[in-house]
């Protein structure tokens, strides 16, 4: 969760999109939309137009350089607006149209691979040199260079979202549309990117009634049961895709993890709604209603207890860009959660330390001395994050040692819940509490289950 990336990313990624800065958010798409009276002429259910004078853009699902090329050439009866709109505003309206008509096609084009690579790369060949590393060499290693080339890649970096969405593509493919695989073998990086481009395949053109089957069957299997912690990555993921299905319908998407195997299938799917409705507004291809700019804990006060522990875990995550990062505001929102929840908002708190700090043991534990009598739940929270993050315990366990004594043996345990995830027998899940103290390896075997 690179959480880190927020500030500069929600900035920048207006500029972002597929090929050559493009892009733009779909709320001024649609007021181009509206006041360009484009739905005079068209049909688009998005716009809640009706028009009948041009092509239905719902079942034309242009493409976002289509809709530039011939909002500003017009042609064949329709107007240019190159006159009359801004770039912007046509990058915009491009944006919108193409977001909006994209998501209930059956038609989605495949990813293609071919031999484009990276260097050498102007902005429009990232999508598909990216998408090439993930054909050819797998999904892990592809993100992992994204990861590394935001750093230093301007283009790439408010690119990502995009890049990462044509990264989850073109890995539906490689696993010859399998969808689970896919999403096990996946990454967080930019904003879940990745889990959005492969379920964007898996649900493409899929009828609402069907969704709730196709959820039940995606994350099963053997390559996917190893072990819990690709099991999590995978229903985690499906969570995120049914708000992207279903245009940030909360209570839906709910709905459908609620019709999961396990309690546990469940509230991990839960979590990545949750986490879905969260991301900041640019990032959404509709903007969810699901917010409240006055209740910053909302909707978790007014979930179903059910529902209410992954939606209060992934909450800081709405509270930290609403107070601009005010770590101390933060937690003043936490103390303020519903009684027996501030722990767990807590914990959140410190999973988002560990994520805007690029995971740096030092600061999560400076970050967690704000959450006051609450710090033990913000570094388990912390230690959780750093373990999955790294996908072990080496930076987990710096930070355990650098907190106060009084927090430490529950800081290994949190380490240990995730190491245990990585194993299914309790022999090799003991075995991963080795790199930790000895002092402190019976809190990981509790927390590892073994
Ligand atoms: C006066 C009516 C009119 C207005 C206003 C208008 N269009 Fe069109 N539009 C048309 C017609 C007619 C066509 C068909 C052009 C052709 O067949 O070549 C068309 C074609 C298109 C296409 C190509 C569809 C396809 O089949 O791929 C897109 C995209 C499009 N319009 C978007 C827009 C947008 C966005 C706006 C507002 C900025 C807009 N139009 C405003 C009449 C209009």
């Amino acid at each position: 969760m690179r959480k880190a990336a927020f500030p500069v990313l929600a900035a920048t990624f207006l500029l972002a999109g597929c090929g050559g800065g493009k892009g733009g958010t779909n709320a001024s798409g649609a007021k181009v939309f509206a006041s360009a009276r484009c739905g005079g002429c068209h049909t688009l259910s998005a716009a809640k137009s009706n028009g009948q004078t041009g092509p239905n853009l719902d079942a034309a699902k242009p493409s976002y350089d289509a809709v530039v090329r011939q909002v500003s050439n017009g042609g064949g009866g329709m107007p240019g607006f190159s006159g009359r709109l801004s770039t912007g505003q046509i990058r915009d309206v491009a944006s919108f149209v193409a977001a909006s008509t994209k998501n209930n096609s059956a038609a989605l084009t495949a990813f293609h691979p071919n031999h484009e690579q990276l260097s050498d790369c102007d902005y429009a060949c990232y999508k598909q040199a990216f998408g090439n590393i993930a054909y050819y060499d797998g999904p892990e290693t592809a993100l992992a260079r994204l990861a590394s080339a935001m750093r230093t890649n301007q283009q790439v970096n408010s690119g990502c979202h995009q890049i990462a969405h044509e990264i989850g593509h073109a890995a539906y493919v490689r696993y010859h549309d399998h969808a689970a695989q896919a999403l096990a073998n996946g990454s967080m990086t930019c904003w879940s990117g990745y889990y959005h481009g492969v379920i964007e395949r898996a649900f493409g053109g899929i009828p609402r009634s069907k969704v709730a089957s196709i959820a039940r069957s995606l994350c099963t299997g053997k390559e996917i049961n190893k072990t819990y912690f690709l099991l999590y990555q995978c229903v985690h993921g499906l969570g995120h895709g049914l708000m992207i299905y279903s245009l940030n319908d909360l209570p839906y998407s709910l709905h459908v993890c609620d019709q999961l195997a396990t309690a546990w299938d469940r509230s991990s799917c839960t979590g990545g709604v949750f986490m879905q409705n969260f991301l900041p507004g640019p990032m959404q291809l509709t903007p969810t209603k699901w917010l409240s700019k006055k209740d910053l804990l909302y909707p978790c006060d007014k979930v179903k207890d059910r529902d209410k522990l992954y939606c209060y875990l992934m909450v800081t995550s709405r509270i930290l860009p609403a107070v601009h990062y005010d770590f101390r505001r933060a937690a003043a929102w936490c103390r303020k959660a519903e009684k027996g929840w501030v722990p767990t908002c807590f914990q959140s708190f410190g999973r988002d330390a560990s994520g805007f700090s690029v995971q740096s043991p030092r600061k999560i534990a400076q970050f967690c001395r704000l959450a006051g009598s609450m710090e033990r739940e913000c570094i388990y929270g912390g230690s959780r994050d750093l373990t999955s993050n790294d996908a072990g315990p080496a930076r987990a366990i710096k930070m355990c040692l650098l907190a106060p004594a009084a927090t430490r043996s529950y800081c290994f345990y949190g380490i240990g819940t995730i190491l245990g995830s990585f194993a299914n027998d309790t022999g090799a899940r003991r075995a991963k509490c080795a790199p930790v103290p000895a002092a402190y390896r019976r809190d990981c075997y509790r927390g590892a289950r073994a």
